[in-house]
């Protein structure tokens, strides 16, 4: 019998195990607040990723380093009130993590902890597995992220495709391997040819994520607010647009500013 997973009451990481083994594709989206969180929800989204994409997109920064671990517990804590059905997952910011493993895991728990998400998120292979190890046997689930990992952009100074040449490819295929041998439930591949990705995603049991990593991979993630059109400097290939809200919103706000100077708004039916 087939499984309609839009009618799952709520997403947990063996709903998306099952999703991988049934061939079903799951749909990920960057949140960052309550209202977008509730539309996402609302619509059917499987997994809503508190990304450390807050960093630009909410705080205006160049990069995601800047973030704290309070400012995203801020953040999920208004994305999980919000929610009812998807898996909520919280990007661990940048040194929260790497120093050592015990910090990795009280960084960890204040997530959960605080803000009631469902999972953490955290960036590279073999380098964290301590880390890794320490949060899972925690029981917090853990999604890793390999490819162009954002918050190592001072290591390699650009945002081109990763993972191009055979030593980088046969890393990257080691450390998805070793994630996945670890326990974490889900890895992100992010900006890696499409041939690489899918070779990963039929050698490792977990769903594999993909962002520009085409599409044989066990789902997509795009962050919302350059696929809804609000930030306009981001255009890699990888991105398809859904809307232009810069634009909408921008026009709307004009219409407002028109309306308040030329005495149109309130009318009478407007005010009390
Ligand atoms: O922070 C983020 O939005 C991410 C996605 C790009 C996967 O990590």
């Amino acid at each position: 019998m087939s499984t309609n997973y839009r009618n799952i009451p709520k997403v947990t990481t063996h709903v998306l195990q099952e999703m991988k083994l049934r061939g079903e594709k799951v749909a990920m989206l960057t949140a960052y607040d309550y209202s977008f969180a509730k539309i996402l929800d609302g619509a059917g989204i499987d997994v809503i990723l508190v990304g450390d994409s807050a960093s630009n997109v909410m705080a205006g920064y160049t990069s995601t380093l800047p973030i704290t671990l309070n400012e995203m517990i801020y953040h999920a804590s208004s994305v999980v009130r919000a929610v009812k059905r998807a898996l909520v997952v919280v990007d661990m910011p940048f040194g929260t993590y790497q120093g050592n493993s015990k910090e990795a895991l009280c960084s960890a728990i204040r997530i959960m902890k605080e803000s009631g998400a469902d999972a953490v998120k955290l960036e590279g292979g073999k380098e964290v597995l301590e880390s890794v190890d320490r949060i899972l046997s925690a029981g917090i689930p853990v999604m890793g992220h390999l490819g162009l990992t954002p918050q190592s952009i001072h290591k390699f100074g650009t945002y081109v495709v990763r993972a191009t040449t055979e030593d980088e490819a046969s890393k990257l295929v080691d450390d998805a391997h070793v994630l996945s041998r670890a326990g974490c439930f889900s890895i992100v591949l992010e900006k890696i040819p499409a041939k690489l990705a899918a070779r990963v995603t039929s050698e490792i049991k977990i769903p594999v994520i993909g962002i520009g990593a085409g599409r044989e991979v066990d789902g997509q993630v795009l962050v919302l607010h350059d696929m809804l059109g609000i930030t306009l400097d981001f255009s890699p290939r990888f991105l398809r647009r859904y809307n232009n809200l810069y634009e909408e919103i921008k026009g709307s706000v004009s219409s407002y500013i028109n309306d308040v100077k030329s005495l149109d708004f309130p009318n009478e039916r407007e005010q009390y």
